[in-house]
């Protein structure tokens, strides 16, 4: 059983947990995931994990109320407990050797980009971040990453805050004035991440990208997480979650997750009735 040391709502449908997990948090780096069962006869889901204090012995994870499952996790509160908390899973990030990057992070994926931003930071890498909203109340996590980066730009789509546009027109605006990033590292919506690499692709700049937005149970089994890259058959959770994102065939990634939101649109309403 792991307990919740503290809960927080970071925008109406995105909350953040401090979780005990001592073991996990003694192993885990930026890019890893957890899987958790809220209940014993639960699903398993897969969160990556947002940071961890090895001292503290805790993991921090966020999530977004999408299904049944986090529907759930969101009902509990301070002291409560999650039944099964496994990890840390998945390879950790390559970031080794990066000196200037430029991390994007797209709605509730700059949860996922956050720990990677930092960890590049705290290895001595010059760290641009570009983070994305649909409007000012779905940012999160702005201190954060102006705290792990030397230039920290936000957009939203409707101008409510920061920059009106989208994240790409930061990037190409970067580009153009002459940045030379060794690598882009993009997490969000499969589209963000579609038209980032369209972008970087055109101007010859390594991307990798997150591809844990499609998991489902993150065990292998399922095959939600199948995706074709550079032409070959991989699974998110076993082969990564992180893959160079100019080999992605993001068309087929796209069309195969709308199935599965369809799914946990029904089992949530399910559930709440
Ligand atoms: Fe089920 Fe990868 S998430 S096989």
């Amino acid at each position: 059983m792991y307990k919740i040391i503290k809960k927080e709502v970071l925008n109406p449908t995105v909350t953040k947990m401090i979780v005990e997990a001592p073991l996990v948090a003694k192993k885990a780096k930026a890019g890893q995931f957890i899987i958790l069962r809220v209940h014993e006869s639960g699903e398993r889901i897969p969160l990556t994990i947002a940071d961890y204090d090895r001292k503290e012995g805790t993991i921090t994870i966020i999530f977004q109320v999408v299904g049944k499952t986090t529907m759930l996790l969101n009902q509990l509160e301070e002291n409560d407990l999650i039944h099964d908390f496994v990890g840390p899973l998945g390879k950790p990030s390559h970031i080794e050797g990066l000196k200037k990057v430029c991390v994007i992070g797209g709605g509730v994926g700059s949860a996922i980009a956050y720990p990677v931003a930092k960890a590049l930071h705290e290895q001595g890498s010059e760290v641009s971040v570009i983070a994305g909203f649909r409007n000012k109340d779905l940012v999160i996590l702005e201190k954060e990453f102006a705290a792990v980066s030397e230039r920290f730009y936000l957009v939203s789509d409707d101008g409510s805050t920061g920059t009106k546009g989208l994240v790409t027109d930061i990037l190409e605006q970067l580009i153009q004035q002459g940045e030379c990033f060794d690598e882009v590292i993009a997490i969000g919506p499969l589209i963000m991440m579609k038209f980032v690499c369209e972008l970087t692709k055109k101007h010859h700049i390594k991307t990798i990208v997150s591809m844990n937005p499609i998991m489902i149970d993150g065990t292998g089994m399922c095959g939600g997480c199948r995706l074709s890259v550079g032409g070959e058959v991989k699974f998110a959770c076993v082969d990564g979650p992180d893959f160079d994102g100019h080999l992605i065939d993001f068309d087929e990634a796209i069309k195969r997750s709308a199935t599965y939101r369809d799914f946990e649109m029904h089992q949530r309403e399910a559930a709440c009735n």
